[in-house]
């Protein structure tokens, strides 16, 4: 990264690496969760979790794309290895036990609730000490609590039905 770019950050930006290393990592896995949701799925409402589920991988993968960035800015290095996706974010994948659409709509919630609390730390973490992480990170919240709502409204759609 530039000198003036890392200058201004006043945050310890190894820790910063880190955590945005973990969060890296929950986007590949959830890009992961999502694809293969959208494959497996079964059921009735098969149909609408497919479209949504293919457009959730394809914006998580976005999500990876602008980290990874922020990352090698940052003098960092990104995750070399998918090896170590389950080493750093232990919990963020749910390998599918049953393929209704229930149950994948369950799984993914609780994805998206454990990822808009890392980015939450993530924004606590460099708010007035790093912007340009700051506003990035913003940017996925919005979309992480977006999913989250359209997926709720899916499952209680489905559980009314
Ligand atoms: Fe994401
Ligand atoms: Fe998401």
């Amino acid at each position: 990264m530039g000198t003036k770019g890392r200058e201004i950050i006043k945050v310890d930006i190894e820790k910063l690496v880190k955590m945005l290393n973990k969060a890296l990592s929950d986007e590949w896995l959830a890009t992961y969760q999502y694809w293969i949701g959208a494959k497996i799925a079964v059921g009735n409402e098969r149909a609408s979790i497919t479209s949504e589920f293919s457009l959730h991988a394809k914006e998580e993968q976005a999500h990876a794309d602008l980290i990874v960035e922020r990352i090698i800015q940052l003098g960092g290095t990104p995750i070399l290895s998918p090896h170590d996706w389950k080493t750093i974010s232990p919990i963020t994948y749910r390998r599918p036990k049953f393929f209704n659409v229930k149950e994948l709509l369950k799984q993914n919630i609780a994805g998206e609730q454990g990822a808009i609390e890392d980015y939450q730390n993530i924004l606590d973490y460099t708010a007035g000490k790093d912007h340009a992480t700051y506003i990035m990170v913003g940017g996925i919240l919005q979309d992480e609590i977006h999913h989250e709502d359209e997926l709720e409204a899916m499952l209680e759609d489905v559980l009314a039905s």
